[in-house]
């Protein structure tokens, strides 16, 4: 009667343990977006603010209050809530991500898909987008 006792709790103690592994590795299961397409409208878009320090700031505090969140502070996409995505929160850092054009990061940053949210109505002001696209440059 013991040793059944026994063999059962090391019984539920193993698959409780699997179920553990299980769960640890299907939160690791991070899928990478695929490529963005992004419409010719956007594409052709420049950043009228390049080079402009003052906008920095601006951007910088954008960047802190709506985006850190997910990708990180320095932009290297290993924010609070970046593992609870499906989808991989690339880093800013890449060469790839910063070899984009301007209107392609904001197309990707404003209007966004799937799990990276939509911020034209949060975001209104267009000088302020910019400036948050101006500031994700700096952060290479
Ligand atoms: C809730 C989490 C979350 C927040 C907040 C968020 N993002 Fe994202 N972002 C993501 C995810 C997830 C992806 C990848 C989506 C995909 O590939 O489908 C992404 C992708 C991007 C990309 C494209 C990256 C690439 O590899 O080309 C840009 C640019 C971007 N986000 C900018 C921003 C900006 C700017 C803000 C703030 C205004 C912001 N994000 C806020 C989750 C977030």
């Amino acid at each position: 009667m013991k040793r059944t006792l026994r063999n059962l709790i090391i019984g539920i103690l193993g698959g409780f343990c699997m179920l553990m592994l299980l769960s640890f590795a299907a939160s690791q299961d991070q899928k990478t977006g695929a490529p963005w397409v992004v419409p010719a409208k956007y594409k052709a878009m420049k950043n009228p603010q390049k080079g402009d320090p003052a906008a920095l700031n601006t951007g910088k505090m954008l960047y802190t209050k709506h985006c850190k969140s997910c990708h990180g502070g320095s932009g290297a996409g290993d924010g609070p809530k970046a593992n609870s995505m499906k989808t991989k929160v690339n880093s800013f850092k890449d060469s790839k991500f910063q070899a984009q054009n301007d209107g392609d990061l904001y197309f990707e940053s404003f209007v966004g898909r799937d799990e990276m949210p939509n911020f034209e109505k949060k975001i209104l002001d267009d000088e302020e987008r910019w400036a948050i696209v101006s500031f994700i440059r700096t952060l290479k």
